[in-house]
């Protein structure tokens, strides 16, 4: 009996320190506004379950009502978890630098990219962003142009057979484009085995769904109803392929430091599998460090690459004005066929000037999501640790500081770097701060080439009004972006 009360009074004090505590963090901590709709206890998490197969529609009214906040910070509830959303470039930069874990559900992701740079962290991920980013400086990436000119030319060839047929979706071609070429600049396999490419493909875009739907399913991210429902097996067929394929390349590359003979037939210039094996002899990476680092390499660059190119397409399909300057800079610059060089690109300014604007208008990635570890103090609130902070580029790329026309799409502004905001990166499409994207440069060079020889050679019509989005791990469209090609006379 005595235990009982002794057992209820211990409860009770706990109850009553835990709620005296969470009323003083109130008080020291405000809250930001929140967003509309907020039920008691369940928050809104009632939002998030009615429109869990549109969570586009649900973020661009998050990003508007960003927008109109003078401090550019609001907050949802899910349960007892607080998100913030935040739009205000000063602050969004604080976040971007002080909290460097990522949100829980990146762990969904584990089995296929390990503990890579965009699923690690800590000091793991610290001491393998300072190795890596050597790897993914401007001379590597020229060395990767020819590899680009000659997955451009393939392209072309396939959208020749769908130009004057009307309407297409270029998807499948961006595809082939981003992940061939990483393909052979990772892997530093040819990508001409076009069978590998797509099995590799195929089982990149199943990972990616799969993530999907445990993050959009709440039961699905319990482990034992995950396995229950057969989603677990899938996962480990899935790690076995990939696994194979690292496993492949990581003993071939060894038995040639080893046996000092070149197992590989001649590439003129070193993938990223060869430069991180070579800091093997120096052990900086084990094995599994160094799967897990080509695998993400292969996702980050295939995922955001091929969606990217296919909004610039319908950008510049939509702007005919703004194609026919890019086409007078391409032909000026590399006459009516040359591949494209490296002088050449920085040369490309308008052509640049349109990809870092569409970008801006439609990021592939309209949001990033940090864990809060720690309190962060922002211009005027002070996020609370323990919650999760996600930055809106979207809301941010149409934040006041861009000027009246933010909300249009108008390249030339990026030609006048004195008439772009302050405080952040501005090409923002890439994250900024600490864990900003490693691949920018080579996006970028990959981008430019494809654009270039894209739009010398085709005329594109798009409607960029017409494209309905949504949220599938990156920016995706609907029902894939309608474009129609006629080749230039
Ligand atoms: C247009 C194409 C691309 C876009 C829009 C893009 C965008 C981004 C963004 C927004 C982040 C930050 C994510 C976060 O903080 O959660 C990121 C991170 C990352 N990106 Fe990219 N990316 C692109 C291409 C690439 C390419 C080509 C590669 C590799 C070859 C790459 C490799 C990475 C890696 C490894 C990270 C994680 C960095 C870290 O946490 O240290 N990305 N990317």
């Amino acid at each position: 009996m005595l235990g009982i009360v002794v057992g209820c009074l211990v409860i009770c004090i706990c109850g009553l320190l835990y709620w005296r505590g969470r009323l003083m963090e109130l008080k020291a901590h405000p809250l930001p506004p929140a967003y509309p709709r907020r039920l008691p206890i369940i928050g809104h998490t009632h939002i998030l379950l009615s429109n869990k197969k549109n969570l586009w529609l649900i973020f661009k009214e998050i990003c508007e009502q960003l927008l109109q906040q003078q401090n550019g910070l609001i907050y949802a509830k899910l349960g007892f978890d607080i998100y913030y959303f935040v739009s205000d470039p000063e602050d969004a930069l604080v976040v971007a630098n002080t909290c460097l874990e990522k949100h829980f559900l990146y762990r969904f992701a584990k089995y296929w990219m390990g503990d890579g740079l965009i699923t690690g962290s800590g000091d793991h991920w610290h001491r393998h962003r300072q190795m890596l980013k050597q790897f993914f400086s401007l001379p590597v990436i020229n060395s990767y142009i020819e590899v680009f000119n000659s997955q451009s030319r393939k392209l072309l060839s396939d959208f020749e057979c769908s130009a004057e047929k009307g309407k297409f979706y270029p998807t499948k071609y961006t595809k082939y484009y981003s992940l061939g070429s990483s393909y052979a600049t990772t892997f530093g396999k040819t990508a001409n085995d076009k069978k590998s490419v797509l099995q590799y493909m195929e089982a990149v875009d199943e990972m990616l769904s799969l993530v999907m739907e445990r993050f959009q399913t709440f039961w699905l991210q319990i482990d034992f109803i995950y396995s229950l429902l057969g989603y677990k097996k899938k996962e480990s067929e899935l790690e076995k392929f990939k696994a194979e394929i690292s496993d492949e390349i990581i003993q071939t590359k060894k038995s040639f430091f080893n046996e000092s003979k070149s197992t590989f037939s001649y590439i003129p210039f070193e993938p990223l599998s060869h430069l991180i094996l070579e800091q093997h002899t120096k052990n900086a990476f084990t094995d599994q460090e160094i799967a897990d680092e080509l695998h993400t390499a292969m996702v980050a660059a295939y995922e955001t690459t091929s969606k990217s190119l296919e909004t610039i397409l319908v950008m510049i399909g939509s702007f005919p004005k703004v194609q026919e300057r890019m086409y007078e800079e391409i032909i000026e610059v590399l006459g009516p066929d040359r591949d494209v060089g490296k002088e050449d690109l920085r040369k490309l300014v308008y052509t640049e000037a349109v990809i870092k604007e569409s970008l801006r208008v439609f990021p592939t990635v309209p949001s990033v999501v940090r864990y809060i570890d720690k309190d962060v103090k922002l211009k005027n609130y002070t996020l609370r640790a323990g919650s999760q902070c996600i930055i809106a580029l979207h809301a941010l790329h149409r934040h006041s500081s861009w000027g009246p026309d933010a909300g249009q799409f108008r390249p030339e502004r990026w030609l006048d770097p004195a008439t772009l905001p302050p405080y952040v990166a501005t090409d923002a499409a890439f994250s900024f701060g600490k864990r900003s994207c490693i691949g920018k440069t080579y996006a970028m060079t990959s981008m430019k080439i494809l654009i270039a020889h894209i739009v010398r050679k085709f005329v594109i019509t798009a409607d960029y009004t017409k494209v309905q989005h949504e949220v599938d791990i990156t920016l995706t469209s609907l029902s894939g972006h309608d474009i129609c090609l006629e080749l230039r006379r």
